[in-house]
């Protein structure tokens, strides 16, 4: 009978990041999200901290977490921004990405930020704490790693989980100072 292999989850600081892990995980990415982040970790710019999946040693799923302060109509709070979730074709289905996810809104409970957000498709997250966001979203665009234009979008795939007691208005202007997660 085959035993389950145990999947072990790491955290990592992005300051910590050495060179062979950093590595590792854009080789990962590089499936997932079409070779579009180069030799990058990352699509847009830097996060806080990474969350890491591994089987007997191999990264096989991958999640970024940052934390930013952006502005909700008049209201400046603190969120954390979830993004390059991407789990090795081989063990998906699994829960893995679902773990990752969880580790990630325990550590935001744990900081100053009131919601979790991120871009994402409401089949995967909806399950996970995540409900569609119809917030005018205002981010600075990039393209491979450059500062592009200001915009403000109506139609995005933003996603909010609530961490702490306040509840999320849908009604307001969100800006978010800065790139998409
Ligand atoms: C999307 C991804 C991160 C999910 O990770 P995973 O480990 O396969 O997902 P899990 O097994 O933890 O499943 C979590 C939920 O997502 C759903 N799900 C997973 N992959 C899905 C897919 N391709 N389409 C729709 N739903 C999906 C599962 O049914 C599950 O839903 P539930 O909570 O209602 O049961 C992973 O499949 C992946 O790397 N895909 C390619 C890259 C990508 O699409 N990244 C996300 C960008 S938003």
């Amino acid at each position: 009978m085959n035993e389950t292999p145990t999947v072990e989850m790491l955290r990592t600081e992005e300051m910590r990041l050495t060179q062979t892990f950093e590595s590792e995980i854009a080789q990962l990415l590089k499936e997932p999200f079409h070779g579009v982040f180069g030799s990058r970790t990352f699509f847009q710019n830097r996060h806080y901290i990474r969350f890491t999946a591994h089987i007997d040693g191999i990264l096989i799923g991958h999640l970024a977490l940052g934390l930013r302060a952006v502005t909700l109509g008049d209201n400046l709070l603190d969120v954390i921004g979830i993004a390059e979730v991407g789990i090795d074709m081989a063990f998906r289905g699994q829960g893995i990405g679902r773990r990752l996810v969880m580790a990630a809104l325990e550590e935001g409970r744990q900081s100053p930020a009131s919601f979790a957000l991120l871009f994402g498709d409401t089949n995967i997250y909806g399950g996970m704490g995540f409900a569609k966001a119809s917030n005018p979203v205002t981010s600075t665009s990039f393209e491979a790693a450059r500062t592009g234009k200001t915009i403000t979008e109506t139609e995005h795939p933003l996603m909010v989980c609530q961490l702490g007691d306040s509840v999320w208005n849908n009604d307001l202007p969100l800006d978010l100072a800065g790139f998409r997660f």
